[in-house]
């Protein structure tokens, strides 16, 4: 996907909380972030937050009724609709594309970029070195980039092809430079990249302070319907998370994983 054309997801944006947010996977795949980021005191209210990829702006809300200033963006000006109408008025929401971000003046106020849920996998590795590098200009030292990003392996996708015997997908994400996602009908273009990547694309300009696995036993949400019925099987899930979960060398092998780091 090029980095600005996000529009693809104006025809998700209706149905992403039912289909996400309010899933029994996303809400169990959201509150592994919300540990991760109170580890590095995230929501300090001195903290001034600025969201890319925002969706429907649940975690904007969320940041918002802790206290904290919070500037929440998209490109998809039907997502930007859909927050607007769902939470607070009192948020900024506003359509910015990735490419649009560093010239943004609330951006160059704020002191945290915060990407939730693989919106930075519409990017290519070339694309998001681009990105960080425009980025890491405005930003003073000090400042921290939250991002949740999509990894190129993933054990419990894998375990989930393996039992279906489609074994010419059990590495999918590591096979092809990108994937075809399907979200709500509409095929999205998704890089997945690897820790070592994000860490070779933040470069010299950010020391790394957090890389932390996000579902690593938790499920990929394509298989919500399943869990939704199986709501032990979650649990026992959650709890292995939380037993092994902590291990940084885990990032890789996750649904998703956060990196936090901090502009030198
Ligand atoms: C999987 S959703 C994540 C939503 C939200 N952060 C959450 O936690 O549920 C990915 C989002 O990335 C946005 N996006 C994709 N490409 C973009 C781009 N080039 N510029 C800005 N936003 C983009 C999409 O519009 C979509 O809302």
């Amino acid at each position: 996907m090029s980095i600005n054309t996000s529009n693809i997801f104006d025809s998700a944006a209706e149905a992403y909380d039912n289909t996400f947010t309010h899933s029994v996977i996303g809400k169990a795949q959201r509150k592994r972030v919300y540990h991760w980021l109170n580890k590095v005191d995230f929501f300090n209210e001195k903290n001034k937050i600025f969201e890319i990829n925002c969706g429907t702006g649940f975690d904007a809300e969320q940041i918002h009724n802790k206290g904290l200033q919070i500037v929440a963006t998209d490109g998809s000006g039907k997502m930007i609709e859909v927050a607007k109408e769902a939470r607070s008025t009192e948020i900024d929401f506003f359509k910015l594309q990735f490419s649009e971000v560093a010239k943004d003046e609330k951006f160059k106020q704020s002191t945290i970029l915060f990407s939730n849920f693989g919106g930075l996998n519409c990017l290519s590795k070339t694309e998001l070195k681009g990105f960080t590098k425009d980025i890491a200009e405005v930003q003073t030292k000090g400042d921290l980039i939250a991002w949740v990003i999509m990894p190129d392996q993933c054990m419990m996708e894998s375990f989930y092809f393996l039992l279906k015997f489609k074994f010419k997908k059990v590495f999918r994400r590591k096979q092809n430079e990108s994937l075809k996602v399907n979200v709500d009908g509409v095929d999205v273009e998704t890089y997945y990249h690897s820790p070592y990547d994000l860490k070779e694309v933040l470069g010299d300009k950010y020391r790394v302070e957090l890389t932390k696995p996000v579902a690593l036993f938790l499920p990929p949400s394509y298989l919500e319907s399943f869990f939704k019925k199986n709501k032990f099987l979650l649990k026992v899930l959650e709890l292995l998370e939380k037993m092994f979960g902590w291990i940084s060398f885990y990032s890789n092998f996750g649904d998703h994983y956060i990196i936090i780091a901090r502009r030198l």
